[in-house]
């Protein structure tokens, strides 16, 4: 156990945990893209940066182990900055179809950008993945949404338990093949992941399909 000192508050965090763990277990938020709780830190997005006393640069959160003394601040102009210049790059690389997009209303990124104030990238758009596949029976991937945030990866690594080039059909931004509608005009349908063999199923997998009418999935 460690008690540490998150935006003035004392947070006991477990042994192993790290301060986004501590903070998020304190009911303090703290915006993130790559960080999942059933999956090891990455560390890629940047977006959990947070000050540490006796540190000069911001370090991501959901790799700092919780130390015993720690004083960690999670808001301030400095990482509201930084924040929305990550958001800015990730969006100077990203087209944002939200209006029809499948993801539109559940999407961290679409969230973050509202939050942050930013309608779009300030930097030149420059797309760098172009690749669509549709030769899945479960899944879409359209690699221009993806934001490497490497979850997919990890899933595969970490709990699919399979090397992660046999595990395509996992990976890449993600969508039903069935993208007519959004997802609060749909009624809850079982998931097309009855049919993974991983026990249990991976987080990717642990999902509701939503299609017109509630059939399939
Ligand atoms: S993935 Fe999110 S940000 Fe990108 S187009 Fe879809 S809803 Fe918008
Ligand atoms: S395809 Fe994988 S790496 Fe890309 S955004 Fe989706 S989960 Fe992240
Ligand atoms: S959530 Fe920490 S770097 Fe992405």
């Amino acid at each position: 156990m460690a008690t540490l000192t998150i935006n003035g508050r004392p947070v006991t965090a477990p042994a192993a945990a790290s301060v986004l763990d501590a903070a998020l277990s304190a009911g303090i938020e703290i915006p993130r893209l790559c960080h999942h709780p059933e999956l090891s830190a990455w560390g890629g997005c940047r977006l959990c940066l947070v000050e540490v006393e006796g540190q000069r640069a911001p370090v991501p959160a959901c790799g700092l182990a919780a130390k015993e003394g720690m004083v960690v601040t999670t808001r301030s102009e400095r990482l509201t900055a930084l924040r929305r210049e990550v958001l800015d790059f990730l969006l100077s690389d990203h087209p944002l179809h939200c209006v029809i997009c499948d993801k539109a209303g559940r999407c961290d990124l679409q969230r973050y950008a509202y939050e942050f104030g930013l309608l779009d990238s300030s930097h030149e758009k420059e797309f760098s993945r172009t690749l669509y596949q549709d030769d899945n029976a479960f899944f879409i991937r359209d690699h221009q949404y993806c934001i490497s945030c490497t979850r997919c990866v990890r899933v595969c690594d970490e709990i699919v338990g399979r090397p992660r080039s046999k595990c395509r059909s996992a990976a890449s931004a993600l969508t039903s093949p069935r993208r007519s509608t959004r997802r609060w005009s749909r009624p809850p349908a079982p998931s097309a992941a009855t049919a993974c063999r991983s026990a249990p199923p991976p987080p990717c997998c642990r999902w509701s399909g939503w299609a017109r009418g509630g059939s399939g999935s």
